[in-house]
């Protein structure tokens, strides 16, 4: 099972609810034309394309570079470049940084705003969706569960999943005002069948079991599917119980 190094065959095969979601975000990100916008952590470029749609001028940038080569396959009339959000600078003041399904993954949220506030103009808009509190709770107890009985050490998770309370605070300690947060249960079907689960856990759980041999890691898996089933599957289909945080900020003026 890969740790963050991000399957690109499998995330554009398997799992394009997270991009498809993404989608509403775009609405409120509401690009104009001209404007220099950032998709940050684009993945394979999917949503950075949906902006260039409306005419905007849009970069895309990701950690990965198997995502970054990806999307310059997927989208070669489109700018993409490989780097980290908590350390990227840009020449061009941007209008707005838009990201969708990134920010749970990084657990140092301040030096995120932080590249994002100094990146923008003054008055120019922060969109973003990621996983807020209590996102995948059920799974989570699972994997962590499973892995503690088993003896075979504890679980690292890799998720950040904050509050309305404590991101807005932080992004106001950054010096950006908060103009909508909204956080929601939103229970996500799987790919169908019986592989949704597992396959999600191989895409996004990659490092709870990265340590284990390829035998232990079966039999986690295993075991997290076995427990999960009588509450996240139904009818030949997982759900995920999601729990997206939505959040439109605006640079202070001074
Ligand atoms: C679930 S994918 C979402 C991709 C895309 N935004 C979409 O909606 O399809 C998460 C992406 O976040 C990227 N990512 C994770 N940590 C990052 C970091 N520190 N800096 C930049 N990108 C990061 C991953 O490489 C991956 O492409």
């Amino acid at each position: 099972m890969a740790k963050n190094n991000w399957n690109t065959v499998l995330y554009e095969g398997k799992h394009e609810f997270v991009w498809k979601y993404g989608e509403e975000v775009i609405e409120l990100l509401a690009p104009q034309p001209g404007e220099y916008i950032l998709d940050l952590g684009c993945g394979t470029g999917q949503l950075t394309d949906k902006i260039a749609a409306t005419r905007a001028k849009v970069t895309g940038i990701d950690r990965s570079k198997e995502m970054i080569i990806k999307a310059k396959k997927n989208y070669p009339q489109l700018n993409f470049a490989v780097a980290d959000a908590t350390k990227f600078t840009l020449e061009q003041p941007l209008d707005a940084v838009f990201s969708n399904a990134v920010l749970h993954w990084i657990k140092r949220p301040e030096a995120v705003i932080n590249c994002i506030q100094q990146a923008l103009k003054p008055g120019g808009r922060f969109v973003a969706q990621f996983g807020g509190k209590d996102g995948v709770k059920q799974i989570l107890q699972a994997l962590t569960e499973t892995l503690a009985n088993s003896g075979y050490g504890v679980a690292t998770n890799p998720w950040y999943f904050p509050s309305i309370g404590e991101y807005t605070s932080l992004l106001e300690k950054h010096g950006l005002e908060v103009t909508y947060a909204h956080l929601f249960d939103r229970p996500t079907p799987l790919e169908s069948g019986d592989a949704g689960l597992p396959n999600w856990l191989k895409m996004f759980a990659g490092s709870f079991v990265s340590r284990l041999s390829t035998e232990e890691e079966k039999e986690i898996i295993e075991q997290v599917v076995t427990k999960l089933k009588p509450i996240l599957y139904s009818d030949g289909i997982w759900t995920a119980d999601y729990r997206p945080i939505r959040i439109m900020a605006v640079k202070c003026l001074n």
